[in-house]
């Protein structure tokens, strides 16, 4: 019935899905118009509005999945730190140091539950055709996002409480809320929820593995309490196969990657036991159409002259999300030549 679900499980479809994170943003006239009218936590936390959101460019350009229009930081907010967007996430407060573990408060799912009902809303009015993507953010880079308030600039006070007693004990507050947030958004009826794991790659693989993996383990294993059989695509952004590798214990279906790694080794690697996501450079698509063209024929021909069994699984999109100054006509090109190269 639809092409990103039967790629989610791995099954030969006739051509691989397409969609794009970020395809609800700020390079499409259809979301700049819902804008004009409204801020951005309006668009996220009013079902129907979000709804309009993640529609948007499916209409638009006929994306295979939809991604509910929302954020990864919302728990954060749920948990005491006061959100606003300016238009970059603010958080009110940062985490630095164990005293300011009080002033999280309890953590209430149902301060989530706009997300829940608004993909019920995007699920009555998308057809069966397309699937429909729930997410949240990784522990890890939740914690970034918390100490540092944001991915960019020194994030070395993240980096070294990841190390210390601190990082540990936000987990603990954080996991109930995500699982419940993941199951909340499963049952609703998206057809898969994506782990954002974007700060990731700020550290070392020894790192990664020691401290990054743990949470994680934990995440899905409470998640499968709820939702034993259900997909779970983890994305991450900087970090390597090795660290791929080193996730294949936990229950994730299917992996999403940057562009730095390797497509064709990688689906080579993992086409037996998970669906792939990616990984087309984000930047290509601010070339000229021409050279835009090029770039996007050739990753096409490389992928193609695969093994049909190493991408039945592979779902087309980008390495991160869409850049802000795309032009929508080269969204339209990515689009168009994908069809023609799989058809
Ligand atoms: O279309 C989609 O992909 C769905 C919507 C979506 C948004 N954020 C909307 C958004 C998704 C999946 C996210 C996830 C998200 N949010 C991540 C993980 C994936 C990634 O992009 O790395 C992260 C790290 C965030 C945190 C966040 N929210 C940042 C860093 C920003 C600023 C982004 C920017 O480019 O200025 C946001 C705000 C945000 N989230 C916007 C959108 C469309 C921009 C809001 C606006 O300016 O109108």
């Amino acid at each position: 019935m639809s092409l990103f679900v039967d790629a989610l499980q791995r099954k030969n479809t006739q051509r691989p899905p397409l969609w794009l994170m970020r395809q609800a943003g700020r390079y499409h006239s259809h979301y700049q118009d819902l804008r004009k009218e409204h801020s951005f936590e309006e668009l996220c936390k009013r079902p129907q509005l979000a709804t309009k959101a993640t529609l948007g460019p499916i209409q638009g350009f006929d994306f295979d999945a939809a991604i509910l229009f929302s954020d990864i930081l919302f728990p954060l907010e749920a948990m005491g730190m006061g959100l606003r967007y300016d238009p970059h996430p603010q958080l009110r407060w940062r985490l630095r140091e164990t005293a300011d573990l009080k002033k999280f408060t309890k953590p209430k799912a149902l301060e989530l539950e706009f997300q829940a009902l608004a993909i019920q809303k995007i699920r009555t009015k998308l057809s069966q055709e397309k699937g429909l993507i729930g997410f949240v953010g990784a522990p890890l880079t939740l914690f970034y996002y918390a100490v540092c308030g944001s991915h960019r600039g020194d994030l070395e006070p993240a980096r070294e409480r990841v190390e210390n007693g601190l990082y540990h004990s936000f987990c603990q507050l954080l996991l109930p809320l995500l699982t419940q947030n993941m199951a909340a958004q499963a049952k609703a009826g998206a057809d898969v929820i994506a782990i954002f794991d974007t700060c990731a790659g700020d550290l070392p693989l020894e790192m990664l593995t020691y401290y990054g993996i743990p949470p994680l383990r934990d995440l899905l294993a409470g998640f499968r309490q709820l939702c034993p059989q259900f997909p779970v695509l983890y994305y991450s952004k900087g970090t390597t196969v090795a660290y791929y590798e080193a996730l294949r214990s936990l229950s994730i279906q299917a992996y999403g990657i940057d562009w730095n790694i390797n497509l064709s080794e990688f689906l080579e690697k993992f086409h037996q036991t998970h669906a792939v996501q990616g990984n087309i450079d984000p930047r290509w698509l601010l070339e000229d159409k021409h050279l835009c063209k090029q770039r996007l024929e050739k990753f096409f021909t490389t992928i193609k002259s695969l093994p049909p069994s190493y991408r039945e699984g592979w779902i087309c999109g980008l390495g991160h999300g869409v850049l802000p100054k795309t032009p929508e006509e080269n969204v339209k090109l990515l689009v168009e030549l994908q069809r023609k190269s799989f058809n």
